[in-house]
């Protein structure tokens, strides 16, 4: 249960408390440091039953793992770096990417109410942009057992208060920084949790995977827009036209073949 955690790193719980959405309870479990809280939650979760809802917040992680081996870098105590675990039974293992897109459409809900002015949009597979620079990243790992996700571990990292970034990060930004308010990460996440328990609960009431991938699309960074890419081939003109069901990017290109894309398999020619 939530609270007897096995603590095997240098954490503590502070506190746990519960917010409410409609339907979704989430138990939220503040750690001082550590190394990733996706890596701690998923290995609680391969041990005990973890409820869905149960939330691992860090003030600061000192190896925060991004996407496909990279590193999380992130000012301590400024942002939200945090894992949630979900049991989305109703999501088969095959339909993964449905989990993505439902985080990165609860981020864009969040940050549209909170950002007025600019547009907010999904890079694909997995990062919210503001305009041209990133703001969260989002990591969700999967444990399946037979024809079932047992859980998922949804990591987000997203920048709140941090003004100055690592010079490795090539284009990063933060809500304070458009804004130019400070924001208490705690009322932050609570508002995402909201967001996110009204995405989950909705696509688990209507499995409407048509409507959430429209969603998705209208949301997606230079979707069917002519725009410059790199693969292994080089430099090409394409136009972005959908997603399929395994996450793949699906870009046509200038003599109307179409080509379906893994993540690091192509490049967005700009800023990254
Ligand atoms: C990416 O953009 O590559 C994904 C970044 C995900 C970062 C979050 S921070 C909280 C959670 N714990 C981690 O170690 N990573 C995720």
């Amino acid at each position: 249960m939530p609270g007897n955690f096995h603590k095997p790193y240098s954490c503590f719980l502070i506190r746990v408390y519960c917010t409410f959405t409609n339907r979704m309870q989430f138990d939220i479990h503040n750690i001082e440091r550590i190394d990733s809280t996706n890596s701690y939650a998923f290995g609680v979760c391969t041990k005990e039953k973890v409820a869905e809802g149960t939330v691992f917040l860090a003030r600061e992680q000192y190896a925060g793992k991004g996407y496909h081996q990279n590193a999380w870098l992130s000012e301590k105590g400024k942002n939200l770096t945090f894992s949630l675990v979900l049991r989305p039974e109703f999501i088969p293992p095959s339909d993964q990417f449905v989990m993505t897109q439902i985080i990165s459409l609860a981020l864009t809900d969040l940050l549209n109410s909170l950002i007025a002015q600019q547009k907010i949009c999904i890079k694909w597979p997995n990062d919210i942009y503001v305009d041209d620079r990133k703001i969260c990243g989002i990591l969700v790992q999967n444990s399946i057992m037979g024809d079932k996700t047992d859980f998922s571990v949804v990591g987000i990292g997203l920048n709140v208060n941090q003004t100055v970034f690592p010079e490795e990060l090539p284009n990063p930004v933060s809500i304070a920084e458009i804004t130019g308010e400070v924001y208490q990460p705690d009322v932050i996440l609570k508002q995402l949790l909201e967001c996110i328990g009204e995405r989950y609960e909705n696509y688990k009431d209507n499995l409407d995977r048509d409507l959430l991938q429209k969603e998705y699309l209208d949301n997606l960074y230079r979707y069917g827009k002519p725009a410059e890419f790199k693969d292994e081939t080089g430099f090409f003109i394409g136009q972005i036209t959908g997603v399929d069901e395994f996450g793949r990017l699906e870009i046509v290109l200038s003599d109307g073949k179409q080509k379906k894309y893994n993540f690091k398999e192509v490049e967005f020619e700009t800023d990254d």
